[in-house]
């Protein structure tokens, strides 16, 4: 380790900073986030800084630097493109042992400043030693989006209860049990969602708990997406990477569970069209069986779970049961190929509205909308409608929708499988016939279909026919 990582603390302590351009007045907007007093030393300083000098009742001083600026101050800036004045600054600074940095020079530093994660009072620190700047910046970008902005929140609530805990616990291992279980279950979920009563609520439950080995555990019902990870939102992504178990099936791809936390137990529960691996009903009651065991438990379904997911039901059984749960939605398949087969769902020249069906015939019987599907200006999203293709599209044709309407099927979508078939609705049932065809898929109807074409944009491993 070339450099010894700390925070100071620089609240109404003076802070010299020579330079007053823009590199200066950045420079000088961090240290007043920390509460510094700066004395801002150049010819010409800018408007902002002035304004910040002003604020934390500093000092202004409109012309060069002088050795002795450095007197009484704990730390040194220098941001300034002269050379030779930032080489004078760096000796004078060392000369009586007060940290000091040069901008762009880790030759004339003593320390060097990191690239932050502001969620004060949690501060995250990235240093890649002044070798890669722009490598720790890339960093903290990728920290910045998995780290949620109300951690800094949560951070305050720890703080309120500090003393409270410290009172009811006095040894520092079950202290640290204790804050172990709070920042990583139900309360963090709930002010992370900003329901901080309900939040404090289970601190102060937890606190008066007497025997700390029981645990409430939550249920995330999160939506997976059609198959390509990237689709994934950030809350899903963060839920996955915390959970200790998680119940998925066939439809979240490989890649999406390539994402979840490495040694989170895995319990798959189905479903095919005709082949269960676990009833609704045993799921249900799983996930209230897990999260009674103190278990965060992710149930992770594909596309989105209030559509054609049954997540509806799944969540009702926690409900009643009293189990924290939170739903994270999904990109719904429709969506998700629409978008990566270059089919727009709505179009102000082909429809002004869309509708997502779900093509699994009850006992083969034709019972659906028929009349109100046969709309000329609707897209039609069947979802599951494979086996019953023939029978749908009849079924549209007899209720009136032309038979040349463009039809677009297709198979697992937005993945490296991705496949798109086009017909219309007289001939698309032979075309799939012909073909080898692959779940899952679904397909769209109408004549955005037409803009395929030209706006196909998504290019699979797959050749697209
Ligand atoms: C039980 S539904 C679940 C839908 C899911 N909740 C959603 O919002 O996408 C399953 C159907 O979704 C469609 N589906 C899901 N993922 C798909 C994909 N990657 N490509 C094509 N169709 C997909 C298929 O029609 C499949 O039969």
């Amino acid at each position: 380790m070339d450099y010894f990582p700390v925070f100071l603390d620089l609240k109404n302590r003076l802070c010299l900073l020579v330079g007053g351009g823009d590199i200066a007045t950045r420079k000088g907007r961090l240290l007043s986030k920390a509460g510094a007093r700066l004395r801002v030393v150049a010819p010409d300083i800018s408007a902002e800084l002035r304004e910040l000098v002003a604020q934390n009742n500093g000092e202004l001083l409109e012309r060069e630097y002088h050795s002795s600026d450095i007197n009484d101050c704990v730390i040194v800036v220098a941001a300034t493109d002269i050379e030779p004045l930032n080489e004078q600054i760096s000796h004078d600074a060392k000369a009586k042992n007060i940290p000091v940095n040069v901008v762009d020079s880790p030759a004339l530093c003593t320390y060097i400043t990191p690239a932050i994660i502001d969620r004060s009072p949690l501060v995250i620190a990235i240093s890649s030693g002044g070798e890669s700047p722009v490598l720790a910046r890339l960093i903290r970008a990728k920290l910045e989006t998995l780290i949620p902005t109300s951690y800094g929140r949560l951070a305050q609530i720890a703080s309120s209860w500090r003393d409270r805990v410290k009172a009811r616990f006095d040894d520092g291992d079950s202290r640290r049990r204790f804050w172990e279980k709070i920042l990583q279950g139900p309360v963090a979920e709930l002010v992370l969602n900003g329901q901080e009563e309900a939040a404090e609520k289970i601190i102060a439950s937890e606190i008066a708990q007497e025997d700390q080995s029981i645990t409430q555990g939550e249920v995330y019902l999160v939506g997976g997406g059609p198959g390509d990870p990237e689709l994934l939102t950030l809350r899903a992504l963060r839920l996955m990477q915390q959970a200790d178990v998680v119940l998925y099936d066939r439809l979240v791809s490989d890649g999406v569970m390539e994402l979840v936390r490495r040694d989170a137990e895995r319990i798959y529960v189905g479903k095919r069209r005709s082949e269960h691996a676990m009833q609704q009903e045993n799921i249900n009651q799983l996930l209230v069986d897990l999260a009674k065991q103190g278990k965060r438990v992710l149930r992770l379904k594909g596309g989105d779970p209030f559509i054609f997911g049954r997540g509806g039901e799944e969540i009702e059984l926690l409900a009643q049961n009293n189990i924290p749960f939170q739903v994270v939605p999904g990109i719904t398949a429709a969506s998700g190929c629409a978008a990566y087969a270059g089919i727009p769902l709505t179009h102000r020249d082909y429809a002004q509205s869309v509708r997502f069906v779900t093509g699994h015939l009850k006992s083969d019987e034709s019972n659906l909308q028929w009349p109100e599907l046969a709309n000329p200006t609707q897209t039609i999203v069947f979802y599951m409608g494979l086996v019953g293709l023939r029978d749908i599209c009849e079924s549209l044709v007899a209720h009136g929708r032309a038979a040349t309407t463009p039809v677009a099927l297709i198979e697992r979508g937005t993945t490296q499988q991705q496949r798109v078939l086009i017909a219309d609705l007289a001939t698309i049932a032979d075309v799939v016939a012909s073909q080898e065809v692959h779940a899952p898929t679904l397909f769209i109807v109408g004549d955005v279909v037409k803009l395929h074409e030209n706006l196909k944009w998504f290019k699979s491993g797959l050749e697209v026919i």
